[in-house]
């Protein structure tokens, strides 16, 4: 007669997978949100409105000197001979965090083994008694970019498509360009790092994706896109427009594509479709974060996130100072819990 194995009365070893096995899909649901990678995943969830292969490329779109009213002196430009271009967009009346950048992280020369360089990019002030005071921050500090159209919420897409086409003209021997908001801590040292295991060769497109999203066809809202001008109901994958990074090769690519698409207002939206065009896939950088708010603790700052979005400069300022001279901020538990830890401050503060 045969025996047939039996479970201990308590089932205690089916209790005992199960909640191996729930851990397991815990862990590996936030490794997929918490990693890269998974773009081509995204990607093929959704409805693409236009081909995005075998198109010629066509020339890029590229501005002439007269679309500048203030540029840098050649000199300031290839002092360093960047080749990681920071450049930030911001709007006439933002002194204070133009300041609070050049007297943190944009200060850097150097992180990684690249030379950088970081300008700002603005548009005409609506009063024009700011332009001298314009004229003089640039004499001074040599790193505003100001691009001859005015400097509105609606004109974000031609502030892009300005500073692109000046980083292609006046600066195309980069091998990284990052566009940053001027509300960014950027973790310029952490940054490097992950762009040297990136390859410049292929044209590359980097940040926090948006996937799913959909035009807003509100005509009260400042996101308005008319169907008139995007019909489609999905866009493509695009990055967050707070902190994105192409590579060299990228830009002129995109000011070529940027003829073929419809000039939505909404500037990370229509640098997608650029990309979209051209077939380059936007890759997913979770730590590039380019949403949430994170309170400023100098560990996440400075070591875990490569950028922290809504950051006024008092903060900014601050984080910098609890840290300099450069040194290790986490300790080894803040470490090891890294992304997840700083996520769930984000979320508390959120509260
Ligand atoms: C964009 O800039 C141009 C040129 O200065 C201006 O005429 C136009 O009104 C601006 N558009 C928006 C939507 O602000």
């Amino acid at each position: 007669m045969m025996v047939l194995p039996v479970w201990p009365k308590r089932c205690y070893r089916p209790r005992l997978l199960w909640g191996l096995l729930s851990t397991m899909i815990v862990l590996m649901t936030l490794r997929f949100l918490t990693s890269g990678g998974h773009e081509e995943l995204l990607s093929h969830s959704l409805p693409y409105f236009m081909p995005d292969k075998g198109h010629p490329i066509s020339p890029p779109l590229l501005p002439s000197s007269d679309d500048f009213l203030l540029l840098p002196t050649p000199e300031a430009r290839s002092s360093t001979d960047p080749s990681l271009l920071v450049l930030v967009v911001s709007t006439p009346h933002h002194v204070t965090q133009r300041q609070a950048i050049r007297s943190t992280w944009g200060g850097a020369r150097w992180a990684g083994k690249f030379t950088v360089r970081t300008f700002f990019v603005l548009g005409l002030p609506r009063e024009p008694s700011l332009q001298s005071a314009l004229e003089q921050e640039a004499a001074e500090h040599q790193d505003l970019v100001q691009g001859r159209f005015l400097d509105t919420y609606g004109n974000l897409t031609l502030k892009t498509l300005s500073l692109m086409g000046w980083a292609a003209t006046h600066c195309p021997g980069i091998l990284f360009l990052v566009k940053v908001d001027d509300d960014i801590f950027l973790n310029l040292p952490g940054l490097a790092e992950e762009l040297e295991h990136h390859t410049t060769l292929v044209p590359t497109y980097l940040g926090e994706i948006h996937w799913r999203a959909w035009p807003n066809r509100d005509s009260r809202s400042k996101h308005y896109i008319p169907a008139s001008l995007y019909p489609a109901e999905h866009f493509p994958l695009y990055c967050s427009g707070a902190v994105y990074v192409l590579s060299g090769t990228a830009v002129p690519i995109l000011l070529g594509a940027s003829r073929h698409v419809p000039l939505v207002p909404v500037e990370d939206v229509f640098v997608g479709l650029c990309a979209h065009w051209a077939g380059i896939l936007p890759q997913h950088l979770a730590r590039l974060t380019g949403a949430a708010h994170y309170p400023p603790d100098p560990c996440c700052y400075r070591e875990v996130l490569l950028s922290v979005h809504k950051v006024t400069p008092i903060e900014m300022a601050a984080v910098w100072d609890s840290t300099t001279p450069y040194k290790k901020t986490c300790q080894v538990w803040q470490w090891a819990l890294g992304f997840l830890r700083c996520k769930a401050l984000a979320w508390m503060a959120d509260l």
